[in-house]
């Protein structure tokens, strides 16, 4: 099911909204949850009732709960409606396995973590596909190709001629050398002249069909398929400026992340002219998954170190701000306080003893449970970044056919829908 101007338009719309709602929590700054009292300004007060009578268990069956059995009223519907405003809750989303049945496993796996493999089965099913589509002979350009996985797999398993772009150029370097080693071990010599890598930042005037007659020495016309694995911040959204610019690239397949490093949105008129803008910590936000957190990571020490120093700085210097102090390396709150106040040159505000007191009373619960609400709306911003790419296609490559594809499990892979255009005949 491809995607529409209109609905995409109707999702955006309720999605926003839903932001506008919550927009004093997304916009906070967590570590002022205790001087800013964020537990009572921010959240809703029937929430709030009811996670203070029951904020202990919540945490002990937060696995059960997040997996969708919430007994709690409020907090189910709480977290229900942040869900109905997933990617996955997108009426036109639509899932990888729906069009293309699971294929042989990948042969060339060498050097992958097990999360790079389940990526790159997927995206190269997904991008040979797209290939197999075109009347003329194509090229593929991995866009961010960072160590050649996704890239070397297209080349040597699919045998589709691709160049690597990859800005940095340790990482071009490393991708060659495992290609090297690729080469040597799976005795890929009739397949060997597909892979080619570029260390060269990608923008969006970028000229594809000119670098590639230079790479591959070509002189006939091809057609070109924009791969993009990950692709971070702005090079997303360079990818699709490139395929709505150039008419020899005629599909796409990209898959963004990094939201915190975006600084091209809205890119869609529909969006720009409701002049709906993502603050840094909204951004910021959108990168965290609560998957993570039912994977059993909730907020490390530190986030509760510095929340608690926090308040301890502001009750004693009201007009001090905490300094950016980096990592700080330590095994409990006393240590952390001391390394603080000495980075921040300070004499030590409270006694061992005090430190002691003060912590022993702290109780982390509140904290975890406001960073869980907090981060079961990263999907809803992602909907709307993601959305925004979409209908920019729509309103401006009107000869083309957009796709919104779920790629990877989410708990394998959370930025796992890939957004897939193609350019009609
Ligand atoms: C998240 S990594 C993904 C790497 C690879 N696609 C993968 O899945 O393993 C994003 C990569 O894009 C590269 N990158 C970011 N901006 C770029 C740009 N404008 N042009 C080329 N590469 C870029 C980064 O250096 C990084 O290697």
């Amino acid at each position: 099911m491809m995607c529409t101007a209109d609905k995409v338009q109707e999702t955006l719309g309720r999605t926003l909204d839903f932001l506008k709602e919550h927009q004093n929590l997304i916009d906070c700054h967590v570590v002022d949850f205790l001087w800013n009292n964020h537990w009572e300004k921010l959240l809703p007060v029937d929430l709030r009732k009811e996670l203070d009578a029951n904020g202990g268990e919540i945490i002990e069956n937060l696995q059960s709960i997040l997996s969708g059995n919430c007994p709690y009223k409020q907090l189910r519907e709480f977290l229900t409606k942040a869900k109905n405003h997933s990617l996955a809750s997108f009426d036109q989303a639509i899932n990888l396995e729906d069009f293309l049945p699971e294929e042989q496993p990948l042969k060339v796996t060498d050097f992958m973590t097990p999360k790079k493999m389940h990526e790159v089965k997927s995206a190269s099913r997904l991008v040979s596909w797209l290939c197999s589509k075109s009347k003329s002979p194509i090229v593929v350009v991995d866009a961010g190709d960072g160590k050649g996985y996704l890239s070397s797999c297209l080349a040597f398993e699919y045998n589709l001629p691709v160049i690597g772009l990859e800005a940095n150029a340790d990482y071009q370097k490393s991708a060659e050398n495992r290609v090297a080693k690729l080469k040597k071990k799976w005795k890929i010599s009739d397949r060997e002249k597909n892979y080619k890598s570029m260390a060269i930042t990608v923008t969006s005037d970028l000229r594809i069909g000119k670098m590639s007659q230079e790479v591959f020495s070509m002189d006939d016309e091809k057609n070109f398929c924009l791969s993009g694995l990950h692709t971070c911040g702005d090079l997303a959204v360079s990818c699709l400026e490139i395929f709505i610019r150039d008419p020899h690239v005629r599909y796409l397949c990209n898959i963004g992340c990094c939201y915190n490093l975006l600084s091209r949105f809205p890119v869609s008129t529909y969006l720009a002219n409701q002049n709906f803008l993502l603050s840094d910590r909204a951004k910021m936000l959108a990168c965290q998954s609560l998957n993570r957190i039912l994977q059993g990571s909730l907020p490390k020490n530190s986030l509760h170190f510095r929340t608690f120093f926090e308040q301890l700085l502001k009750e004693k210097y009201p007009l001090k701000d905490f300094e950016q102090l980096g990592k700080i390396k330590c095994n409990n709150f006393n240590e952390y306080f001391k390394i603080c106040c000495k980075k921040m040159h300070l004499e030590p505000f409270y006694s061992d003893e005090e430190i002691c007191e003060k912590f022993s009373k702290y109780d982390r619960k509140n904290l975890d449970i406001f960073y869980i609400l907090r981060s079961s709306i990263a999907e809803a911003i992602e909907t709307v970044i993601i959305l925004d790419r979409i209908l920019f296609i729509i309103e401006t490559c009107r000869e083309s056919k957009v796709h919104l594809v779920k790629l990877f499990q989410q708990d394998i892979s959370p930025r796992c829908f890939a957004i897939v255009a193609e350019k009609l005949p």
